[in-house]
């Protein structure tokens, strides 16, 4: 008999891992990273296509690959439904909490997988404006709260798994 506990997750976390919205990988993205670590398998892959209007950017649409848990699935689910249709500005400022809390909260040992979300998606927008002219004004020089807490999770996984990371 297993001794293991299920986890307490929420009925919208087991939907959107049963039924995920925009899994796959997107052809030729405008912007796209990852986060997390291939060594233990948690890691989300995020694609980003962008429309260029006259100096605002769109995501005009979202993707994702999960090779994490049910709550890394349903975070980044949640995540690219959340960003679509937003300028890269506003989607900048989605934070973690706001994608746990829309998928009605996750258990505490779980936050880090709406974290790894997060994280991917402010790196695909800091590659996006990387080899661009034009980098805007609300883009930090200086790493996030949010990006930070990505890159200590990722080490965190690290260290008790061992192993590469990949950033791209
Ligand atoms: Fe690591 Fe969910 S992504 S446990």
């Amino acid at each position: 008999m297993s001794t293991r506990v299920p986890l307490p997750y929420t009925p919208k976390v087991l939907e959107l891992f049963r039924n995920p919205k925009n899994l796959g990988k997107m052809e030729n993205p405008d912007a796209a990273a990852q986060a997390g670590s291939p060594a233990c398998g948690d890691v989300i892959s995020l694609y980003l296509r962008i429309a260029r209007g006259d100096r605002v950017e769109v995501i005009e649409d979202a993707k994702f690959e999960s090779y994490g848990c049910a709550a890394n699935v349903a975070a980044a689910s949640m995540l690219t439904e959340m960003i679509k249709g937003k300028t890269l500005r506003e989607a900048w400022e989605v934070e973690w909490q706001e994608v746990a809390e829309a998928l009605g909260g996750l258990p505490p040992v779980k936050r880090h997988c709406s974290i790894l979300a997060v994280g991917a998606l402010r790196r695909a927008i800091r590659a996006y404006y990387e080899h661009r002219d034009r980098k805007p004004d609300w883009l930090p020089e200086e790493l996030t709260m949010a990006e930070k807490q990505a890159l200590e999770e990722e080490e965190l996984i690290e260290r008790m798994y061992g192993g590469r990371l990949g950033r791209g």
